[in-house]
């Protein structure tokens, strides 16, 4: 067994790169349903059912615990699937928790009764998908009072990240920002709500300016990670670490190398 990473596609690999440098030891299995990517411009019916093939895969090859390193299949399919029911002995956990946790300062596992944070005015910059969700305003709701959050829809983003053209993610994401500055001018933290999104973290933080707060996920799902299998360490599994893909693996492998600068090679899922 191993715990298992998915992504519609390469995104997921910011969050495995944090989690291999938190926990050496862990083994990974990861897969990109990189045939069926990008989600973000899907429906919630779509995402969900994509979501839950590629899941219930990674149980069947043993993992007992799966993280969805995708915000917007956390989003669309994590609570529905939940609440469907998930095998005896299997787990299924999103990356919005971790985040909002960190917004909110708040420890894991606090259920208090939402309250004010020194944080009032939230940009949000994710998919078109995840945005119309609203999941993140609803889980910060459950947190935190009087935060006003201002969501931009980042089209395009994920296809250029996937298609390697960096050139034009850069670009993209100075012109969300530009977009979402029209709409709140002074954001005081800004979330990268997408987990291909801090391959561009200094393009963000440089178009936000320095006294902008970004809060990205990898390390912070890394260290929510840690703590969980510490409680669990019966889910942390022993088997082969892999990665896995719907699409060409030649292609994903190669998109995998470049990203996170040595050689990752995909298998056929
Ligand atoms: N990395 C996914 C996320 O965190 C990208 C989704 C997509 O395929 O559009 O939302």
């Amino acid at each position: 067994m191993a715990v298992g990473i998915f992504d519609s596609g390469l995104g997921g690999l910011t969050v495995l790169k944090a989690v291999q440098k938190r926990l050496p030891d862990t083994n990974l299995l990861y897969f990109a349903d990189s045939a069926n990517a990008p989600y973000g411009v899907r429906t919630a019916d779509d995402i969900y059912g994509l979501t839950r093939t590629a899941v219930e895969d990674l149980w069947s090859q043993g993992c007992d615990l799966v993280i969805l390193a995708c915000n917007t299949a956390s989003a669309a399919a994590l609570r529905r699937m939940q609440e469907a029911g998930v095998p005896e002995g299997k787990r299924v956990l999103g990356v919005f928790v971790p985040l909002i946790e960190a917004l909110t300062e708040r420890q894991w596992g606090d259920n208090s009764p939402p309250r004010e944070v020194a944080v009032k005015h939230v940009a949000l910059f994710a998919t078109p998908a995840t945005v119309a969700s609203r999941a993140f305003q609803r889980e910060l709701a459950f947190r935190a009072i009087g935060v006003d959050v201002e969501a931009q829809a980042c089209g395009g983003v994920v296809d250029a990240i996937e298609d390697g053209d960096m050139i034009l993610a850069e670009a993209l994401a100075r012109s969300h920002v530009d977009a979402l500055r029209r709409k709140m001018p002074n954001p005081q933290a800004a979330i990268l709500g997408c987990t291909h999104y801090p391959l561009l973290e200094d393009v963000f933080q440089k178009a936000l300016g320095a006294d902008v707060k970004v809060y990205s996920q990898p390390k912070l799902v890394a260290d929510s990670l840690a703590d969980y299998l510490e409680r669990h360490p019966d889910m942390a599994g022993t088997s082969a670490a892999g990665f896995l893909t719907t699409g060409d693996p030649r292609r994903v492998s190669d998109g995998a190398t470049r990203f996170l600068r040595r050689r990752i090679a995909f298998d056929a899922a």
